[in-house]
Protein backbone atom coordinates (compact mmCIF):
# COMPACT_ATOMS: atom_id res chain seq x y z
CA UNK A 1 0.00 0.00 0.00
CA UNK A 2 1.35 3.57 -0.84
CA UNK A 3 1.49 5.83 1.65
CA UNK A 4 0.98 10.14 1.03
CA UNK A 5 0.23 9.49 -2.68
CA UNK A 6 -3.36 9.05 -3.93
CA UNK A 7 -5.34 8.57 -7.29
CA UNK A 8 -7.25 12.45 -8.04
CA UNK A 9 -10.74 12.03 -9.72
CA UNK A 10 -12.95 14.84 -10.08
CA UNK A 11 -15.85 13.33 -10.98
CA UNK A 12 -18.50 11.37 -8.68
CA UNK A 13 -16.94 8.15 -9.84
CA UNK A 14 -13.65 7.77 -10.77
CA UNK A 15 -12.89 6.89 -14.59
CA UNK A 16 -11.79 3.37 -15.66
CA UNK A 17 -8.33 4.64 -15.76
CA UNK A 18 -8.14 6.68 -12.61
CA UNK A 19 -9.30 3.08 -10.59
CA UNK A 20 -6.97 0.97 -12.59
CA UNK A 21 -4.49 3.24 -11.74
CA UNK A 22 -5.28 3.69 -7.96
CA UNK A 23 -5.73 -0.58 -7.82
CA UNK A 24 -1.92 -1.06 -9.59
CA UNK A 25 -0.68 0.94 -7.08
CA UNK A 26 -2.49 0.14 -4.48
CA UNK A 27 -3.12 3.36 -3.23
CA UNK A 28 -6.70 5.39 -2.49
CA UNK A 29 -8.54 7.18 -5.01
CA UNK A 30 -8.50 11.40 -3.49
CA UNK A 31 -11.37 13.81 -4.63
CA UNK A 32 -11.37 17.96 -3.96
CA UNK A 33 -15.07 16.89 -2.35
CA UNK A 34 -13.48 14.63 0.46
CA UNK A 35 -11.62 17.50 1.79
CA UNK A 36 -8.63 18.40 3.57
CA UNK A 37 -9.18 15.62 6.54
CA UNK A 38 -7.74 12.73 4.28
CA UNK A 39 -5.85 14.64 2.07
CA UNK A 40 -2.52 12.80 0.70
CA UNK A 41 0.91 14.77 -0.08
CA UNK A 42 0.42 13.98 -3.76
CA UNK A 43 -2.08 12.98 -5.93
CA UNK A 44 -1.58 11.42 -9.65
CA UNK A 45 -3.76 12.94 -12.04
CA UNK A 46 -3.68 13.28 -15.86
CA UNK A 47 -3.47 16.51 -17.12
CA UNK A 48 -3.26 17.32 -20.92
CA UNK A 49 -2.93 13.55 -21.90
CA UNK A 50 0.10 12.91 -19.27
CA UNK A 51 0.20 11.00 -15.70
CA UNK A 52 1.25 14.24 -13.28
CA UNK A 53 2.25 13.95 -9.99
CA UNK A 54 0.89 16.99 -8.02
CA UNK A 55 2.11 17.93 -4.61
CA UNK A 56 -1.24 19.21 -2.23
CA UNK A 57 1.16 21.72 -0.50
CA UNK A 58 0.40 25.04 -0.66
CA UNK A 59 3.76 26.38 -1.69
CA UNK A 60 4.20 23.07 -3.96
CA UNK A 61 5.98 24.00 -7.35
CA UNK A 62 3.42 22.33 -10.59
CA UNK A 63 2.89 19.14 -11.32
CA UNK A 64 5.56 16.64 -12.85
CA UNK A 65 5.34 14.52 -15.49
CA UNK A 66 8.16 12.48 -17.72
CA UNK A 67 7.99 14.03 -21.08
CA UNK A 68 10.25 12.61 -23.51
CA UNK A 69 9.14 14.85 -26.57
CA UNK A 70 10.19 17.99 -24.45
CA UNK A 71 12.16 20.32 -26.59
CA UNK A 72 14.97 20.38 -23.99
CA UNK A 73 15.51 17.10 -23.51
CA UNK A 74 15.57 16.39 -27.27
CA UNK A 75 18.14 19.26 -28.25
CA UNK A 76 20.41 17.90 -25.94
CA UNK A 77 20.12 14.57 -27.33
CA UNK A 78 21.13 16.43 -30.50
CA UNK A 79 23.92 18.10 -29.45
CA UNK A 80 26.37 15.13 -29.83
CA UNK A 81 26.10 13.12 -26.68
CA UNK A 82 29.55 11.39 -26.75
CA UNK A 83 31.34 14.44 -26.74
CA UNK A 84 29.59 15.34 -23.45
CA UNK A 85 30.17 13.72 -19.48
CA UNK A 86 27.50 11.73 -19.88
CA UNK A 87 28.55 10.01 -23.10
CA UNK A 88 32.21 9.82 -22.32
CA UNK A 89 31.81 8.08 -19.01
CA UNK A 90 29.92 5.64 -20.49
CA UNK A 91 32.20 4.94 -23.54
CA UNK A 92 29.96 5.90 -26.60
CA UNK A 93 33.03 6.45 -28.61
CA UNK A 94 33.00 2.56 -28.27
CA UNK A 95 32.19 0.46 -31.06
CA UNK A 96 29.87 -1.81 -30.96
CA UNK A 97 27.60 0.83 -28.63
CA UNK A 98 27.54 -0.40 -25.01
CA UNK A 99 24.18 -2.36 -23.93
CA UNK A 100 23.27 0.11 -20.61
CA UNK A 101 21.51 -0.92 -17.42
CA UNK A 102 19.94 2.46 -15.90
CA UNK A 103 19.60 0.77 -12.48
CA UNK A 104 18.26 4.15 -11.08
CA UNK A 105 15.98 5.45 -13.78
CA UNK A 106 14.16 8.09 -12.27
CA UNK A 107 12.59 10.51 -15.01
CA UNK A 108 14.43 8.68 -17.35
CA UNK A 109 16.02 11.68 -18.80
CA UNK A 110 19.88 10.22 -18.85
CA UNK A 111 18.28 6.29 -20.23
CA UNK A 112 16.57 8.60 -23.14
CA UNK A 113 19.77 10.28 -23.81
CA UNK A 114 21.80 7.64 -23.99
CA UNK A 115 19.20 5.58 -25.75
CA UNK A 116 18.94 8.43 -28.77
CA UNK A 117 23.07 8.02 -28.92
CA UNK A 118 21.89 4.15 -30.18
CA UNK A 119 22.73 2.26 -26.75
CA UNK A 120 19.90 -0.22 -25.86
CA UNK A 121 19.18 0.78 -22.56
CA UNK A 122 16.64 -1.09 -20.00
CA UNK A 123 15.45 0.93 -17.43
CA UNK A 124 15.21 -0.32 -13.46
CA UNK A 125 13.25 1.81 -11.25
CA UNK A 126 11.61 0.63 -7.57
CA UNK A 127 9.27 3.63 -6.81
CA UNK A 128 5.89 2.25 -7.73
CA UNK A 129 4.75 6.06 -8.89
CA UNK A 130 7.92 6.89 -10.62
CA UNK A 131 7.56 3.68 -12.38
CA UNK A 132 4.08 4.75 -13.49
CA UNK A 133 5.01 8.28 -14.90
CA UNK A 134 7.84 6.62 -16.69
CA UNK A 135 5.34 3.85 -18.23
CA UNK A 136 3.05 6.78 -19.43
CA UNK A 137 5.78 8.33 -21.14
CA UNK A 138 6.62 5.45 -22.94
CA UNK A 139 3.23 4.91 -23.84
CA UNK A 140 2.61 8.24 -25.28
CA UNK A 141 6.19 7.95 -27.31
CA UNK A 142 4.74 4.64 -28.58
CA UNK A 143 1.34 6.18 -29.85
CA UNK A 144 3.54 8.88 -31.61
CA UNK A 145 5.29 6.40 -33.23
CA UNK A 146 2.16 5.02 -34.23
CA UNK A 147 0.75 8.01 -35.58
CA UNK A 148 3.67 9.71 -37.08
CA UNK A 149 4.77 9.41 -40.54
CA UNK A 150 8.66 8.69 -39.38
CA UNK A 151 10.40 10.47 -42.10
CA UNK A 152 10.44 12.30 -45.06
CA UNK A 153 12.92 11.74 -48.15
CA UNK A 154 14.55 15.15 -47.32
CA UNK A 155 14.71 14.52 -43.92
CA UNK A 156 16.63 11.33 -45.13
CA UNK A 157 18.63 13.05 -47.44
CA UNK A 158 19.85 15.40 -44.94
CA UNK A 159 21.97 14.81 -42.07
CA UNK A 160 19.14 16.52 -39.45
CA UNK A 161 17.50 14.22 -37.83
CA UNK A 162 13.44 15.28 -37.36
CA UNK A 163 12.43 15.64 -34.14
CA UNK A 164 9.62 12.91 -33.96
CA UNK A 165 12.32 10.01 -35.65
CA UNK A 166 14.94 11.11 -32.96
CA UNK A 167 11.85 10.00 -30.43
CA UNK A 168 10.92 7.28 -32.50
CA UNK A 169 14.55 5.33 -32.54
CA UNK A 170 15.78 6.68 -29.08
CA UNK A 171 12.05 4.71 -27.52
CA UNK A 172 12.66 1.77 -29.63
CA UNK A 173 16.30 1.35 -27.57
CA UNK A 174 14.83 1.56 -24.20
CA UNK A 175 12.84 -1.00 -22.23
CA UNK A 176 11.39 -0.13 -18.54
CA UNK A 177 10.87 -2.80 -15.22
CA UNK A 178 9.15 -2.08 -12.11
CA UNK A 179 12.23 -3.57 -9.89
CA UNK A 180 14.67 -2.60 -7.21
CA UNK A 181 18.00 -3.18 -8.35
CA UNK A 182 19.60 -4.59 -5.14
CA UNK A 183 16.95 -7.22 -5.10
CA UNK A 184 16.36 -8.14 -8.33
CA UNK A 185 17.71 -11.12 -10.20
CA UNK A 186 20.15 -9.75 -12.43
CA UNK A 187 23.11 -12.33 -14.28
CA UNK A 188 26.53 -11.45 -13.29
CA UNK A 189 28.49 -9.34 -16.62
CA UNK A 190 25.20 -9.62 -17.95
CA UNK A 191 25.30 -5.90 -19.50
CA UNK A 192 28.14 -3.50 -20.20
CA UNK A 193 27.60 -0.43 -18.57
CA UNK A 194 25.49 -0.09 -15.36
CA UNK A 195 24.63 3.49 -14.70
CA UNK A 196 23.98 4.63 -11.25
CA UNK A 197 22.34 7.97 -10.30
CA UNK A 198 21.09 7.64 -6.70
CA UNK A 199 19.15 10.62 -5.01
CA UNK A 200 20.84 13.37 -3.52
CA UNK A 201 20.49 14.69 0.42
CA UNK A 202 17.42 17.06 0.20
CA UNK A 203 19.80 19.39 1.76
CA UNK A 204 22.35 19.52 -0.62
CA UNK A 205 21.40 22.13 -3.30
CA UNK A 206 23.11 21.01 -6.53
CA UNK A 207 22.04 22.28 -10.40
CA UNK A 208 20.27 19.15 -9.97
CA UNK A 209 17.53 20.48 -7.87
CA UNK A 210 15.09 21.84 -10.44
CA UNK A 211 11.58 21.22 -9.72
CA UNK A 212 11.38 17.77 -10.95
CA UNK A 213 14.11 17.02 -8.33
CA UNK A 214 12.67 18.75 -6.02
CA UNK A 215 9.29 16.98 -6.15
CA UNK A 216 11.64 13.66 -6.20
CA UNK A 217 13.12 14.29 -3.22
CA UNK A 218 10.20 15.28 -1.14
CA UNK A 219 8.03 12.35 -2.62
CA UNK A 220 11.33 9.28 -2.31
CA UNK A 221 13.74 11.06 0.00
CA UNK A 222 17.39 10.00 -0.59
CA UNK A 223 19.06 7.16 -1.26
CA UNK A 224 21.36 5.47 1.04
CA UNK A 225 22.47 2.04 0.23
CA UNK A 226 25.94 3.70 -1.52
CA UNK A 227 27.92 0.63 -0.40
CA UNK A 228 25.37 -2.23 -1.53
CA UNK A 229 24.36 0.12 -5.26
CA UNK A 230 28.18 -0.02 -6.08
CA UNK A 231 29.21 -3.61 -5.00
CA UNK A 232 25.92 -4.88 -6.83
CA UNK A 233 26.89 -3.02 -9.77
CA UNK A 234 30.31 -3.88 -10.19
CA UNK A 235 29.02 -7.97 -10.35
CA UNK A 236 26.37 -7.42 -13.06
CA UNK A 237 28.15 -4.91 -15.40
CA UNK A 238 31.02 -6.74 -17.25
CA UNK A 239 32.41 -3.26 -18.87
CA UNK A 240 32.42 -0.32 -16.36
CA UNK A 241 30.00 1.53 -13.27
CA UNK A 242 29.33 5.00 -14.05
CA UNK A 243 27.55 6.91 -11.09
CA UNK A 244 26.45 10.33 -11.78
CA UNK A 245 27.46 13.13 -8.38
CA UNK A 246 26.86 16.29 -7.70
CA UNK A 247 30.27 18.61 -9.16
CA UNK A 248 31.17 18.70 -5.82
CA UNK A 249 29.69 16.09 -3.99
CA UNK A 250 32.19 12.94 -2.61
CA UNK A 251 32.71 9.31 -4.42
CA UNK A 252 29.94 6.88 -3.72
CA UNK A 253 30.30 4.86 -1.08
CA UNK A 254 33.58 7.16 -0.72
CA UNK A 255 35.24 5.00 -3.23
CA UNK A 256 37.72 6.64 -5.65
CA UNK A 257 36.59 6.30 -9.47
CA UNK A 258 39.60 5.19 -12.29
CA UNK A 259 38.19 7.97 -14.18
CA UNK A 260 35.93 11.55 -13.30
CA UNK A 261 34.38 13.17 -16.13
CA UNK A 262 32.39 16.84 -15.28
CA UNK A 263 29.44 18.73 -16.77
CA UNK A 264 28.67 22.01 -16.01
CA UNK A 265 26.29 20.76 -13.33
CA UNK A 266 27.09 17.52 -12.78
CA UNK A 267 30.27 14.62 -12.22
CA UNK A 268 30.17 11.73 -14.15
CA UNK A 269 32.54 8.86 -11.65
CA UNK A 270 33.79 5.91 -13.92
CA UNK A 271 34.91 2.50 -12.28
CA UNK A 272 36.27 0.56 -14.79
CA UNK A 273 36.08 -3.83 -14.41
CA UNK A 274 39.06 -5.46 -14.50
CA UNK A 275 38.56 -8.13 -17.75
C1 LIG B 1 18.06 10.93 -9.00
S1 LIG B 1 16.83 9.88 -9.63
C2 LIG B 1 17.52 9.40 -11.19
C3 LIG B 1 17.36 10.48 -12.24
C4 LIG B 1 17.67 9.97 -13.63
N1 LIG B 1 19.05 9.71 -13.82
C5 LIG B 1 17.16 10.93 -14.69
O1 LIG B 1 17.91 11.23 -15.62
O2 LIG B 1 15.99 11.35 -14.61
C6 LIG B 1 17.05 8.40 -8.70
C7 LIG B 1 15.97 7.34 -8.91
O3 LIG B 1 16.53 6.07 -8.55
C8 LIG B 1 15.52 5.29 -7.97
N2 LIG B 1 16.20 4.25 -7.17
C9 LIG B 1 16.95 4.43 -6.07
N3 LIG B 1 17.41 3.27 -5.61
C10 LIG B 1 16.94 2.31 -6.46
C11 LIG B 1 17.09 0.89 -6.52
N4 LIG B 1 17.77 0.22 -5.58
N5 LIG B 1 16.50 0.23 -7.54
C12 LIG B 1 15.79 0.90 -8.49
N6 LIG B 1 15.60 2.25 -8.47
C13 LIG B 1 16.18 2.95 -7.47
C14 LIG B 1 14.73 6.28 -7.15
O4 LIG B 1 13.42 5.78 -6.88
C15 LIG B 1 14.73 7.51 -8.06
O5 LIG B 1 13.59 7.52 -8.89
Amino acid sequence: MIQNVAVLTNAELPTRAEAALAEKLGCDIHSPSDGNQHKPLFVLSWRAGRLTLISTAADAPGGLCVDFSGAALLRRARDGLAKQGLGKAVGLKKRPLPTVLDATAGLGNDAFLLASAGCRVQMLERSPVVHALLEDALRRACNAQDTNVITTPEQNASSEVSADELLVRAVQQLTLMHADFLTTPLGENSVDVVYLDPMFPADRKTAKSGKGMFLLQALLGEDCAEREMLTRAQSVASSRVVVKRGKRSGFLAGVKPEISFRGSSSRFDVYLQTP
